[in-house]
C-alpha cells in the first residue's frame, strides 16, 4: 500500500465523507454495546483498573464468562424494536479480550470461555436485522504486554503498533461490510504519530472503502463523539450516552435502577441531537449472560413504539437549528417553538416535541412570520384549529389530555408553504426594535 501525507490522505477521505456518511446522517440512532470480562462483575467496565485487580487475576475471568446462546440476536432485535438503525459492540476493550477468533490475540472469546465468536454472532444478527454495523475498538490495552510499554519503548510501540494494525485488520477482513470503526481511548501514546493511525487508518480504509472512522484514534476523522453529553460540533458529531449515567459497562440492574433514564429524558436527549443533526448512540451493558439489562427494556420499547409515530421528526435530513458559527446578526432565538416545546426541522415542516401539554386547550407559537398552511399532530395526522396574526400561530381546541400516551411527548407539527427562514420560534421582541415584532398595534 502506498501511503499518502495527512494532508493528501484528509483530501481524500473529505471527498468522500458524504457519501460515505449519508447514511449515517439519515440514521440518527444507534445502540452502543458494552460487553466483556468486566460485566461478570457488575462494577462498569474499568473494574480491572479502577479496583487494581492484577492483570492475571483478572484474565481467570474469561473461564466464568458464559454469553447466553442469541444474546448478541437479544441485543440487535431490541435496537431495531428501539428504532435504532445501527449497532456499535466492544469487540474488545481496555481489558484486551477479544470477543473474536482471533489469530493475533489468543486472549478471546473461542479460545477462552464460551469458545464462540461473538463478533460473528453479532455480526450475524446485524444483517438479519438490517442493522448497520460498528466495532468499537479500544487503543488502550491493559493485557497486552506492549500496551503500556509502548509510550517509552521503541520496540514496544512498534510491536505495539502492528498488534493493534493486525486486531482490526482481522476484524475488518473477516466479517464482511463493516459500517463503523469506534475507536477508544488512545491512552498511553500521545499523537498520531503515536500510534501510526495515519498508515494503520489509510490501510483499515482499503480493506473497507466506505467505512466512517471516529475521532479517538489522535486523527479528526468523520465524526466527533462527545460523551455523556449533547454537544453539537461544526462537523458530523455523534453523542454517546449511557442509559444510567453511572456506566457503559454492566452495573448490578437493582442498585443503578434509580439511576436508569426514563423514556422522556431519552426522548429529550434524541431531540437535541436531532436538533442540531447529531447522532444519539445510546449504550446498554448487557448483564454477565449477555442479556440486555431490565431496566433497559421498557424505555427501549417505548422509544421504538413513539419512533414508529413520530420517526419523521428524528431521522432522515434534518434542518439544523444553530447556524455553524452564527454570526452577531444571527437572530437570538427563544426556546424552539414555544417554553413547553423543543423542535426539529425539516424542509417546510417544524415538528414541536410538546413535553407539557395546556389544561386550557390552547397554546401560542410566536416568531412565524409567514401563517402556516397546516398544524396537526404527526402520530396521527390529526388537524389542530390555529388563528394566526402575521406572527403568533395560537392552537385552539386542544384535546384536554396529552395526545401522546406512550412517553407524554406529543409532536405538533407547522406545515409551511416553504421552508421557514426561522424554525424556531419566538424572537426577542427588542432584536426587533420593540415590542411590537408585526405592525399588528
Ligand atoms: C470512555 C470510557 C470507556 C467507554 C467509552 C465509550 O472512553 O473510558 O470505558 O467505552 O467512554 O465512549
Amino acid at each position: 500500500m502506498k501511503l499518502v501525507s495527512r494532508q493528501e490522505y484528509e483530501a481524500a477521505t473529505a471527498a468522500t465523507r458524504d457519501k460515505r456518511m449519508e447514511w449515517w446522517r439519515e440514521a440518527r440512532f444507534g445502540m452502543f454495546i458494552h460487553y466483556g470480562l468486566y460485566s461478570i462483575l457488575g462494577r462498569m467496565e474499568w473494574v480491572q483498573m479502577k479496583e487494581g485487580i492484577p492483570v492475571d487475576e483478572y484474565a481467570k475471568l474469561a473461564d466464568q464468562f458464559a454469553p447466553k446462546e442469541g444474546a448478541a440476536e437479544e441485543w440487535v432485535r431490541t435496537a431495531k424494536e428501539a428504532g435504532m438503525k445501527y449497532c456499535v459492540l466492544t469487540t474488545r476493550h481496555h481489558e484486551g479480550f477479544s470477543l473474536w477468533d482471533s489469530k493475533v490475540n489468543p486472549f478471546n472469546s473461542v479460545n477462552l470461555g464460551p469458545h464462540r465468536d461473538i463478533v460473528r454472532e453479532f455480526v450475524d444478527a446485524c444483517r438479519k436485522y438490517d442493522m448497520r454495523i460498528g466495532f468499537y475498538s479500544s487503543l488502550m490495552d491493559w493485557h497486552h504486554p506492549d500496551g503500556w510499554k509502548c509510550a517509552y519503548d521503541p520496540e514496544a510501540r512498534r510491536r505495539f503498533t502492528k498488534y493493534l494494525d493486525d486486531l482490526n485488520t482481522e476484524l475488518l477482513t473477516n466479517y464482511g461490510k463493516i459500517d463503523i470503526l469506534w475507536y477508544d481511548v488512545s491512552c498511553p501514546m500521545e499523537s498520531f504519530e503515536g500510534w501510526d493511525s495515519l498508515a494503520r487508518n489509510q490501510h483499515l480504509r482499503e480493506l473497507q472503502p466506505d467505512i466512517i472512522i471516529n475521532n479517538r484514534s489522535m486523527l479528526p476523522e468523520d465524526f466527533d463523539t462527545p460523551e455523556e453529553k449533547v454537544m453539537a460540533s461544526d462537523r458530523d458529531w455523534e453523542s454517546c450516552l449511557t442509559f444510567n449515567r453511572v456506566a457503559f459497562g454492566y452495573v448490578d440492574s437493582d442498585q443503578v435502577r434509580s439511576y436508569t433514564h426514563d423514556t422522556p429524558w431519552l426522548l429529550d436527549r434524541l431531540q437535541h441531537c436531532t436538533q442540531e443533526c447529531g447522532n444519539l448512540l445510546l449504550n446498554i451493558g448487557p448483564t454477565p449472560d449477555g442479556s440486555v439489562p431490565k431496566e433497559n427494556v421498557r424505555q427501549l420499547k417505548e422509544l421504538g413504539e413513539w419512533l414508529k409515530l413520530n420517526g419523521e421528526a428524528v431521522y432522515g435530513k434534518m434542518t439544523r437549528k444553530t447556524k455553524i458559527n452564527p454570526g452577531p446578526t444571527e437572530a437570538k432565538l427563544n426556546f424552539d417553538g414555544n417554553g413547553v416545546t423543543r423542535g426539529t426541522g425539516k424542509g417546510n415542516k417544524v415538528y414541536l416535541w410538546n413535553v407539557v401539554w395546556p389544561k386550557d386547550g390552547t397554546m401560542g407559537f410566536p416568531g412565524y412570520p409567514k401563517a402556516p398552511k397546516r398544524v396537526y399532530f404527526l402520530q396521527d395526522g390529526k388537524d389542530i384549529d390555529f388563528t394566526y396574526d402575521n406572527y403568533r400561530i395560537v392552537l385552539k381546541n386542544l384535546p384536554k389530555e396529552i395526545p401522546d400516551k406512550i412517553a407524554g411527548v406529543t409532536v405538533i407539527v407547522l406545515e409551511f408553504d416553504e421552508a421557514p427562514e426561522n424554525y424556531w420560534g419566538a424572537l426577542y421582541p427588542q432584536l426587533n426594535g420593540g415590542y411590537d415584532v408585526t405592525g399588528r398595534n
